[in-house]
């Protein structure tokens, strides 16, 4: 029941043109063949697409697909949600080519989130080459990065994740928006999967109408990332975060907009971790330096 990684995102938009200019052009993905759901397929790896972005209505993230060693740990989470009382679908045999796996299944986290589960990733083994220089991203086993979700049933969906999806608590925040000492203080839980990054899922305790707060990508150096930096200032892309380093999984990233409303966090040399010896953590703080917030552009 354990998830191995986070294998994909998708994305609706109204414009493949805007995510085709954000995504090849100033982030440096790799285009693969559309889907044949008709979807803009990005690359970062040996996979056929780790984020896709289906032709829609709205500008949306849809759903994050987790990973599974094979179809017996699959199945066993799939039998575990079902007698929790969870709804489950099977996704059809096109459903499931359109996602490049195997066995498909979906269902909603307690916040509404729409979760896909699947097992028998397809691998193309195409090289990754970046259309803008990008030395290559850490994914492969590690999966695609990590996404950070809205959860305003942030215990519940915490718990959803942990007993029925197997995911492990890495580290936890809780920030005080404001300087009033009653402040309630915003919750963040980072989740770990059965691989080294420090997370693959954070919780955020507050709703976000793109439905996530950001996608992280790790590239394989600083460089990679003061180069991607530069071509989203170039191209006049809204930097969301300036430069900084968490302080939970060291990460050194900055954070820009995407066309889907929500960010996308561009990082390198995030921890990677010893799961059998690590002692959960909480933060008391997001950064070692910088990571300067900028409000989004008004619409
Ligand atoms: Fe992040």
């Amino acid at each position: 029941m354990t998830v191995n990684s986070l294998g994909y995102v998708i994305i609706e938009s109204t414009d493949l043109g805007k995510w085709r200019s954000f995504g090849v052009e100033t982030i440096g993905l790799m285009e693969g063949p559309p889907g044949p759901d008709g979807s803009l397929r990005l690359r970062i790896d040996h996979r056929p697409f780790r984020i896709a972005v289906l032709p829609g209505k709205a500008d949306r993230f849809v759903t994050a697909g987790w990973e599974f060693v094979d179809d017996a740990a699959l199945s066993a989470c799939v039998n575990g949600l079902q007698v929790a009382g969870v709804a489950v679908t099977k996704g059809s045999a096109a459903e499931a080519q359109a996602r490049e796996v195997r066995s498909l299944y979906r269902c909603q986290d307690p916040s509404g989130n729409a979760v896909e589960l699947y097992a028998g990733r397809h691998v193309d083994y195409l090289p990754f080459a970046s259309p803008r220089g990008v030395t290559g991203f850490v994914a492969d086993e590690q999966g695609m990065g990590h996404v950070v979700l809205p959860a305003p049933k942030l215990e519940e969906t915490r718990a959803f994740y942990q007993q029925h999806l197997g995911f492990g608590d890495s580290d936890q925040m809780w920030l005080a928006m404001s300087p009033n000492p009653s402040d309630p203080k915003l919750g963040i839980y980072f989740m770990h999967a059965n691989n080294p990054r420090h997370h693959s899922l954070a919780l955020m305790g507050a709703p976000v109408p793109s439905g996530c707060v950001h996608i992280m990508l790790e590239a394989y150096t600083i460089d990679d990332v003061g180069y991607a930096l530069e071509r989203c200032m170039a191209k006049g892309a809204h930097i969301s975060s300036s430069l900084g380093k968490h302080s939970n999984d060291f990460m050194v990233s900055f954070y820009v907009q995407t066309p889907g409303g929500f960010d996308l966090e561009f990082g390198y040399d995030g921890l990677e971790v010893d799961w059998s010896t690590w002692v959960p953590t909480t933060s008391l703080i997001p950064d070692l330096w910088g990571h300067r917030w900028s409000p989004p552009p008004a619409p």
